[in-house]
This record gives C-alpha cells, structure tokens and sequence, in this order.
C-alpha cells in the first residue's frame, strides 16, 4: 500500500468511527472500500464455519479485513476474530475457515474494513455429539432468468432450517436468450455476462450476476450452505474429459474450461476444499450422532462420459424397426452394463463405502448422500403422450415415443443419472445395505421432486428426495394438458418404487433428521413470475427406521 493510500485508509477509519486498535495496523492496514455481495458462511464442522464476503478496493488492490465471530449481534462477546484478504486473485472473494468455536452454538459474525462494517451474518456450527435434530432445506437448479428465487426467500423466514443444502445448478451457464430464450426470460432478470461463460473472468461475472439476487444474498446471511456442484457450474452433461457443451475447437481446452469453473465456484463458495487435491469437493460434515452428511460429486471427479439413447438410435431410424430394436439391445446389453462404467471413480467409492461403515460404527443415526443426479430408477410412461399438447414438437413426441418403448423393454430413459451406470448404482446399493445406517439420499438435476425408495437385496437401501428445483422448468412443459395430479399419476403408474412426485411446481425440500425418523416436507413455491416469501403448498411426507430398517416413504 503506498503512503497516499495508507493516509486516506486512516483518516476515512477515523471519521467512520471504525478506527481499529493499533495492533490491527501494525498487522496491516484495514483497507478503504466496499461489500459488494454480502455475507456467507458454509461446511459448518463442530469447532469451525467458513466465512466469506466479497469486498473491492477503489484501486482494485488487494482489501485488507478483519473478521469477527461473536455469541450477541451486538458484538460485546466475541469469541473468535482475525484478519482475511479480498485479493483480485480470488475476484476479491475473502475466505475464512473460522476456528476454535464452541460446538452446537448459534453466532454472528461481520468483516470489518476502513469503511465500515459488512452486513452481520448468521451462522452456526455443528454438534460435537448427541441426538439433537439436523433441519436441513434442499434446493436445486436456480436459474435465475427463468424466475424469482421465491423457495430462497420463503426458506429465509423459516427458524427451524439448521443448514441450506444446493446440489448443484447453482447457476447456468448458456449465453442470454438461450435457456431460458428471449421470449422465455422474466424482465429485469438479466444475467452477466451476456455470453455463454467459457473463460475464468465469464464465471466470475455470473457468480456476481446470481448473488446480486437480494433473495439468494438474504438467505446465504442468515444460514450456513454446504453445497456441491452439477453440471451447469461447469457447463452442460460435464463429465470428467469433456462435456455436451464444450467445443474445444471454438471454446479452448477442456482442461482450462474445468480449472476456471473450480476456480470460480472454490472463490465465490462458502466451501472448504483440498489445497493438495485440486478439483475435489466431495467431503464430509457431521452432526453430532445424528448425521453423517455426505457431499458427494457424481458429476466431474471420477464420471465417466454418458450414454445417449437418441444418439445411439439416430444412426438407424430410417432403417426400420428391427434395426433400432438391434441398436438398443447392443446397448442395454453393451456398453450401459459395463462394470468399469464409473460414476464415483474408485477413489470416491472407496471413501464413500469407508464413510458408510465408519458413520455405523459411530452409532450415527443417519447418512445423509448430499449429490447430483436421481439415484432411483426412473421408467418412462406411454400414457404420457396423451399430455402433450397439440402443438408439441416433433423433438418432444419422439421422445415421449421412445421412453415409454424403453420401459417396455424394462429400460429407464435418463442416461445422464445413476440410471446410466448401474454396475455403480448396484454397488452403492449394496454398500448402502450391507455397512451403512439409515440412508437418505438428496438429488438435484432433474426439475421435478421426487420421492423413490430404493431397493436393496433383502430390506430398502436408503430413501431418495430428489428436491424439484428453484426455477428451472421441469415435464411439466412438456405434458402441459394434464388436469391436476394427472402427470403425477400417469408418471407414479410407470415407477412402482417412485412414492410421491411434484411434477409441476418449483420449489425445495425441507428434512428434518432425528433418532428413529426422518420428517420431510416439499414446499411448492407460489408463482416465480413475481417475488414472493410465501407457499403455495406444503406436503408433509415421513420415514421411520426401526430394527427391520426403513419403512419407505409415506404421506404424514
Ligand atoms: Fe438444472
């Protein structure tokens, strides 16, 4: 910092009334400038939280801070405090893996800079043990453009929720007019940049255009995250090498593109990452003896790339039925059962297998599988096709034509879920029954909410919410003539294992773990054409688990 800056860094503290005590100086300057984004804290261990804000300099040189914790919103008792960095090598992102806190407490915490204080955050860390309940809310796919982040804001009224929870589509990252298109796009939801992001400084400029969203911001001050990424933090149908949306020809280096998304999502996210393993975000929090929360990543890490039935089936349409009946045998019974198809990769599946047995051995209640894609089967349904308008495109028949012939066959559709590598998914199945305690699954990705059980050999396996989504638009789109509860039943008919869905409104789920039960809710979000903190439905569904293992989902 020169003297010049330095001045005018002392002065402005001085007529802020924020002058910190002299050893703050010697330790270096606070810095003059602003908090552009608010307040986050994420991944609450029991002893530990991280924080984060986002703070620029007039200069764009590196912002000096200090950061507090304190047990009164008043800050008369502070129990951890310290210095952070907003560097421009981080998009002035400062990120702090506060300490030394007590367990299973409720705090507020601020960052200070010579111009003040930033907005106080709440927050809370874990238990160190005991059965207390873990709240946990549910959200995914919040695409900004399509909608309000009506769940975000109805969600921030709620004492109860414990953490948020977002497994991925956190942002999109397609270019204005794209998805949603022109026509699609709710005025005054504009994103930043206006181009598909590819480069490090486009991730930045989303990021900062999504947490611009008072409803988002709101919600990241008053609850702890743990989130996990899916494709669109990336770009679409990511896999490890490459992605549906990636054109190395026009785009640049695979490699490039995923390292600027890390970069990007590790800066702007209240995550605590691995300085040694680059690109790993799978982890583990615990909460107490209650909860084992396991954030997996079934997207990048270890994912092998994806297996399409339209691109299989493309190549022999014209040639008759025989031909196309040939094309899905080869690969149902080709490349799909591939043991070696890997999801996980071995070293997450090895962890992930660990972690099961460890959170049984601790006498843990419940692990909780925080991740991406729908774990359960998922069948298409023939019935479907009378819900297609008249006006459907020939895109969306043929679709709706193949999926319903697929589940005849005893084929699920989504290839780009755990239904398209299921030597991994019968893996985890049993590993789930055989080592693990009581198992909940959380999915994204899909639009829609789903509630599956999943079978194992001898008792169910875990129990799937697949949480809906905060505004990206789901089937019902698609199979837009359908009365009320009508999608619902035609799709339930077609997936005896699928317990309940909510196949036409946004929105996000609410879990609440406890000893021998697991309470959820789906909170069907009013109108995201227009800001909103209310509901318009809530469903209360439950699980009991008791000496004969889970009983399935029921209404409650
Ligand atoms: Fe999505």
């Amino acid at each position: 910092m020169t003297n010049l800056n330095r001045r005018t860094v002392l002065s402005l503290a001085a007529l802020a009334g924020l002058a910190p005590a002299g050893d703050a100086f010697a330790a270096g300057a606070l810095s003059v400038g602003s908090f552009t984004h608010g307040v986050a804290s994420g991944d609450p261990l029991s002893d530990r939280v991280v924080l984060w804000t986002r703070f620029v300099t007039p200069d764009g040189a590196p912002g000096q801070l200090r950061w507090e914790v304190a047990q009164d919103e008043a800050f008369a008792r502070i129990i951890a405090k310290g210095s952070a960095n907003a560097s421009p090598f981080n998009d002035y992102c400062a990120k702090v893996d506060a300490s030394g806190l007590p367990a299973g407490g409720r705090y507020f915490y601020r960052f200070l800079s010579a111009s003040g204080a930033s907005p106080i955050g709440r927050t809370r860390t874990a238990p160190a043990g005991g059965r207390d309940p873990l709240t946990i809310a549910l959200f995914s796919c919040s695409n900004l453009p399509f909608g309000y982040f009506n769940a975000y804001a109805h969600a921030a009224t709620r004492e109860d929720i414990d953490l948020c929870v977002h497994v991925g589509d956190y942002i999109y990252e397609y270019a204005r007019g794209t998805y949603p298109s022109a026509n699609e796009t709710l005025r005054n939801r504009w994103i930043e940049p206006a181009g598909e992001i590819i480069l490090l400084s486009d991730y930045y400029q989303r990021y900062a255009s999504y947490r611009a969203d008072p409803d988002l911001q709101e919600l990241h001050r008053l609850k702890p995250f743990a989130l996990v990424w899916d494709d669109h933090e990336i770009t679409n149908n990511t896999w490890w090498e490459g992605a549906q949306n990636h054109q190395p020809q026009s785009e640049g280096k695979w490699v490039d593109r995923r390292a600027a998304a890390f970069k990007a999502y590790n800066d702007w996210m209240p995550i605590r990452t691995f300085a040694n393993e680059p690109l790993r975000i799978y982890r583990r929090l615990d909460w107490g003896n209650t909860a084992s929360l396991l954030m997996l990543d079934t997207r990048l890490i270890g994912r092998d790339e994806q297996l399409d039935w339209q691109d299989a089936l493309a190549p022999v349409l014209a040639k008759g039925e025989a031909a196309v009946l040939k094309a899905v045998g080869d690969l149902a019974q080709g490349r799909l059962i591939d043991p070696k198809r890997s999801l996980l990769g071995t070293k997450q599946e090895a962890w992930l297998t660990a972690e099961l047995s460890r959170a049984k051995a601790r006498g843990t209640d419940w692990a909780v599988l925080a991740q991406q894609v729908i774990f359960g089967q998922q069948f298409g349904a023939s019935e479907a096709a009378r819900l297609l308008p008249a006006d459907a495109s020939g895109r969306n028949k043929q679709f709706i034509t193949l999926t319903g012939e697929l589940a005849k066959r005893g084929l699920e559709w989504n290839l780009d879920s755990w239904g398209g590598y299921p030597a991994a998914r019968a893996r985890l199945t049993a590993a789930m029954e055989q080592f693990g305690p009581a198992v909940s699954i959380l999915s994204g990705d899909s639009h829609n909410a789903w509630l599956n059980d999943i079978a194992g050999a001898k008792r169910l396996a875990a129990v799937e919410f697949a949480g809906g989504s905060v505004s990206s638009p789901g089937f019902e789109r698609t199979l837009s003539k359908a009365a009320d509860g009508e999608r619902e039943s035609v799709i339930r008919a077609a997936n005896p294992l699928l317990k309940w869905a909510d196949v036409t409104n946004r929105g996000y789920g609410v879990l609440r773990y406890a000893p021998n039960a697991l309470s959820a809710e789906w909170v069907a979000s009013n109108d995201i054409s227009a800001r909103s903190a209310g509901a318009k439905s809530i469903t209360k569904l439950a699980v009991e688990t008791g000496a004969s293992g889970l009983s399935g989902w029921m209404l409650a």
